[in-house]
C-alpha cells in the first residue's frame, strides 16, 4: 500500500518513525509529511531514512526536507492509497473538520480520496472538551477511522485519556482500514472458532493438542479486513486480533456455548479450531494423586460443534469446515463434508509437520463439486486473503 503519513506537533511523534519503519518494513512504500510543530519533534532526516522515501514539509529550507512545488499536495494527494495522522493534535483535526487547507498536510487531507486515519495524542481536557469531540465525529461522519488514544501517564505529567495507542495497534488499523473490502462480505457477520480446546483433568492437568490457532485468527483478520464484522471464539493463548469481536473459551463445551449464543445472528461459519473430540469423563475437583502401575483414563466424545451449528442453520447461513489429514486427505474430507452438511471443506495436508505450528501452509477447498486447485503454500496471512478471496467469489456466485 502507498500511505502517507502525517506527523504533527506532539511528544508522540518519535512514535511515528517507529510505525513508519513498521510499515516500511511490512512491504508498504510510506511518504511522510511534517507539520512546522511536528518538525519540531521529528527530523526529516529520522523519517527519510527509516522509510527510503522523501519526506515532505511546509519548509523546504531544513535539512532534508523536499521542496514542495504548488502543486506536489495533489501529487501527494493522488499517490496515496491512504493517509494516516499520527499523532494528531486538536488542532490538525479541528483544521480537517472544517475544510480548512493551510499547510502541506491539511491540504493533502483536503485534497485526496483515499481513506483517512487519525491517532490522535493530546492532553486529558483537550481530548474530552466537547470541541475536540465534535470534530471527531464529523471526520467519522466522512467515513474517516479514529484510533482512539488509551489512557496513561501523559507528558504534561498529568493522568488521564489522550495518550497515542500502541503502535501496533495502529499499524492494524491502517491494514484494516486501507485493504479492499468486498462488497459480498461488507457489513456480514462471520462467526470463526479458533485454536486448540482445553479438557481439564483435574485443577493441573489438561487434554490439548498443537493447534496455536494462527490459521483461525489470520482468518479472522482476512474476513475483518475485507469488511465482515468478525465473532471470533479463540481458545488458546494468543493474542486477539484488533478489531474482532473476540470470546475467549477453554473446552469443547464451552467453545459450543459461545458459538451457539452466536450463531443466529450470523451470515456464515468459518470453523478452523482444533477441538478436542474426547475429554476425561469425570474430570477431578482436587489434582489427583498419582498410583502405582499403569492408570486408565476414562474419555468421552465431546460435542461436534460444527456439525451442531451446520444442523441447526437456516438456508441463507453458510458453514465451512476444516479437516486435517495425514492420508487419503480429499477422500476423508469429502466424508466430513457430507456428514456434516457443509458448503466446502479446506484440507490441510498434515503429512510433513505442515499445519500445526507451521508457518507456511497449503489448503485444497472441497466442494460438492469435488477438490478445487490448493490455495498456497503461502504464509498464514496471505493463504487466510486467498481463502477469504476465493470463498467471496463463490458467494458471489451463488448469489449471482
Ligand atoms: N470440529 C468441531 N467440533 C468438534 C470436532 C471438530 O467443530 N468436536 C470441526 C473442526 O473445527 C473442523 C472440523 O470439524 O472444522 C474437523 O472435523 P473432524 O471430523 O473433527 O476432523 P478431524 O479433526 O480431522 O478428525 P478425524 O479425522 O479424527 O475424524
Amino acid at each position: 500500500m502507498q500511505i502517507i503519513l502525517g506527523i504533527t506537533g506532539g511528544v508522540a511523534a518519535y512514535k511515528a518513525a517507529d510505525l513508519a519503519r513498521l510499515l516500511a518494513n511490512r512491504g508498504h512504500r510510506v511518504r511522510c509529511i511534517l507539520t512546522e510543530a511536528g518538525a519540531r519533534f521529528i527530523t526529516p532526516l529520522t523519517l527519510s531514512s527509516l522509510t527510503g522515501e522523501p519526506c515532505y514539509g511546509a519548509n523546504p529550507d531544513q535539512g532534508e526536507w523536499r521542496a514542495v512545488p504548488n502543486i506536489e499536495h495533489i501529487e501527494l494527494a493522488r499517490w496515496a492509497e491512504l493517509v494516516a495522522v499520527v499523532p494528531a493534535t486538536a488542532n490538525i483535526l479541528g483544521k480537517a473538520a472544517n475544510g480548512l487547507a493551510s499547510d502541506l498536510l491539511s491540504t493533502v487531507l483536503l485534497a485526496t480520496r483515499a481513506p483517512i486515519l487519525w491517532a490522535p495524542a493530546m492532553n486529558t481536557g483537550m481530548w474530552e472538551h466537547p470541541a475536540v469531540q465534535a470534530n471527531l465525529d464529523r471526520l467519522r461522519s466522512f467515513g474517516h477511522a479514529v484510533v482512539e488514544p488509551g489512557e496513561g501517564v501523559l507528558a504534561c505529567g498529568e493522568e488521564g485519556s489522550g495518550k497515542l495507542a500502541e503502535v501496533a495497534v495502529i499499524a492494524e488499523a491502517i491494514q484494516v482500514h486501507g485493504a479492499p473490502k468486498l462488497p459480498v462480505l461488507a457489513g456480514r457477520t462471520v462467526l470463526i472458532t479458533a485454536g486448540p480446546t482445553r479438557e481439564d483433568l483435574d485443577p493441573v492437568r489438561t487434554l490439548t493438542n498443537r493447534s496455536t490457532g494462527l490459521m483461525g485468527i489470520e482468518l479472522a483478520r482476512a474476513f475483518r479486513d475485507a469488511g465482515a464484522r468478525v465473532q471470533l471464539v479463540l481458545g488458546g493463548d494468543l493474542p486477539a486480533p484488533w478489531g474482532v469481536e473476540t470470546l475467549r473459551v477453554r473446552s469443547a463445551q464451552d467453545m459450543l456455548e459461545a458459538c451457539e449464543a452466536r450463531w443466529t445472528a450470523a451470515d456464515g461459519l468459518v470453523a478452523a479450531a482444533a477441538v478436542a473430540d474426547q475429554r476425561p469423563e469425570s474430570p477431578a475437583a482436587e489434582k489427583a494423586k498419582k498410583l502405582e502401575g499403569n492408570e486408565t483414563l476414562v474419555l468421552t466424545r465431546t460435542p461436534d460443534i460444527l456439525a451442531r451449528l451446520s444442523a441447526a442453520r437456516r438456508p441463507d447461513q453458510w458453514a465451512v469446515g476444516f479437516a486435517a489429514e495425514s492420508e487419503q486427505h480429499l477422500g476423508h474430507a469429502q466424508g466430513k463434508l457430507l456428514k456434516k452438511g457443509l458448503d466446502a471443506v479446506l484440507v490441510n495436508d498434515i503429512q510433513g509437520g505442515r499445519g500445526f505450528g507451521a508457518q507456511d501452509n497449503a489448503l485444497t477447498p472441497i466442494t460438492s463439486e469435488g477438490p478445487h486447485p490448493a490455495i498456497g503454500p503461502l504464509p498464514k496471512d496471505q493463504l487466510a486473503r486467498a481463502v477469504v478471496q476465493w470463498w467471496a467469489r463463490r458467494l458471489e456466485a451463488r448469489q449471482g
